[in-house]
């Protein structure tokens, strides 16, 4: 008989999410507007202490829209975090303009400040500094944003920070998210809350957050009929997904414990065991912990493929970590900066060593036991 399988992360539904999704079919508001929308965003904002929120329909469209206001476009460029799926990066050029990678620190495996430092001062000397800068918290931990942001208050550039993967995640305290002049999340299937698809951007710039709307909902301007002087874009979430969005926020807390839980888990299995580290947690934030990664020791005879297929041998679902973007065909004639100029990039050598451990919230002593 197969072994029960078991998944890197799947959606965790807990029930009340229905109470919500009741309310919005009663009302009839089936539509990508509505009151669940309204109070989403609201609950957002108030959860993570920023004044506003648009819900949108993933969190790619939400980095879209804050980058669009930016004003990047064609002629400009845009620093982003090499370590990170497409998504963070791929709006930039939906823009038009051109993107350049920044490599990771080994702390925190996020965004370097000692490259992103270098590529400022390249970027100043030519003056052509970049529109914004989008800094990743990568699996759920905080990226080091004191430095990060004194580099860019220096020159003037604003921070989109990708906070896709670490909604309830902490830099010194504060939410990440809140911690750029745009903050992005996403409800994808696979994160910490989902809405099955969707994503938000929050800020304390509530006129930035209307625009956003604005753009989303197609560019509608004040009129009897449909007038549009702007581009607009049909990125609004769902009144029904919004509701799903409601019933889980109410069980964020909760997830948070089990994700640390899984963590602790496999720290105590690992602990003793040389070959096997896991993800750095940084000593100023408190991580998410979305997913557990573990990197294999530098010249160990194992590698990644190696523990994904025993693992798959034994049902239980593991992942490479995220391919860096300088090393991704459609983006290998981007310009790169390394944490260290004429050295194997950091992001480079997490993804020769690492792996994705499951890191599903609904795991059994038991099935953390086996994984
Ligand atoms: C770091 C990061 N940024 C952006 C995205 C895109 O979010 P979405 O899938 O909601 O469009 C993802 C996707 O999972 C992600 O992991």
């Amino acid at each position: 008989m197969d072994k029960k399988p078991i998944r890197l992360i799947t959606p965790h539904m807990h029930g009340e999410e229905i109470k919500f999704v009741n309310e919005a079919f009663e009302s009839n508001w089936i539509a990508p507007l509505g009151p669940q929308v309204d109070a989403f965003e609201q609950e957002v904002a108030a959860y993570v202490g920023v004044k506003a929120a648009a819900a949108l329909s993933s969190g790619t469209a939400a980095i879209h829209l804050a980058l669009k206001i930016t004003g990047a476009g064609r002629g400009d460029v845009v620093f982003c975090s090499t370590l990170t799926f497409a998504g963070s990066c791929n709006p930039i050029v939906y823009e038009g303009a051109e993107p350049i990678f920044i490599d990771s620190e080994p702390d925190s495996w996020n965004m370097s400040p000692d490259a992103l430092e270098r590529a400022f001062s390249d970027c100043s000397r030519v003056k052509r500094l970049p529109r914004a800068v989008i800094v990743v918290d990568i699996y759920g931990q905080s990226a080091n944003f004191g430095p990060i942001l004194d580099i860019c208050s220096t020159y003037g550039v604003p921070v989109i920070e990708d906070a896709v993967e670490a909604l309830g995640a902490k830099y010194q305290g504060r939410h990440c998210g809140t911690l750029g002049d745009l903050g992005i999340y996403s409800f994808n299937g696979n994160k910490i809350i989902t809405t099955s698809g969707g994503g938000m951007v929050v800020s304390d710039d509530e006129a930035a957050i209307r625009k956003i709307k604005f753009w989303s909902t197609q560019a509608k301007d004040p009129a009897r009929h449909y007038e549009h002087s702007e581009l607009g874009y049909n990125y609004r979430i769902s009144n029904v997904l919004a509701a799903i969005g409601r019933g889980q926020l109410r069980v964020l807390d909760k997830r948070l414990e089990q994700k640390k839980r899984i963590y602790e888990s496999y720290k105590a299995g690992f602990a003793g065991i040389d070959e096997i580290g896991l993800m750095p947690v940084a000593a100023y934030g408190e991580p998410n912990h979305w997913l557990s990664v573990i990197t294999l020791a530098e010249g160990s005879r194992v590698s990644p493929l190696d523990v994904m297929l025993a693992l798959e041998n034994e049902n239980i679902e593991s992942r490479p970590v995220w391919k860096p973007m300088q090393l991704q065909p459609f983006y290998k004639n981007c310009r790169f900066y390394p944490h260290r100029d004429g050295r194997k990039s950091v992001s480079e050598d997490i993804f020769d060593r690492g792996v994705c451990l499951p890191s599903d919230t609904k795991l059994t002593d038991e099935d953390l036991e086996r994984s």
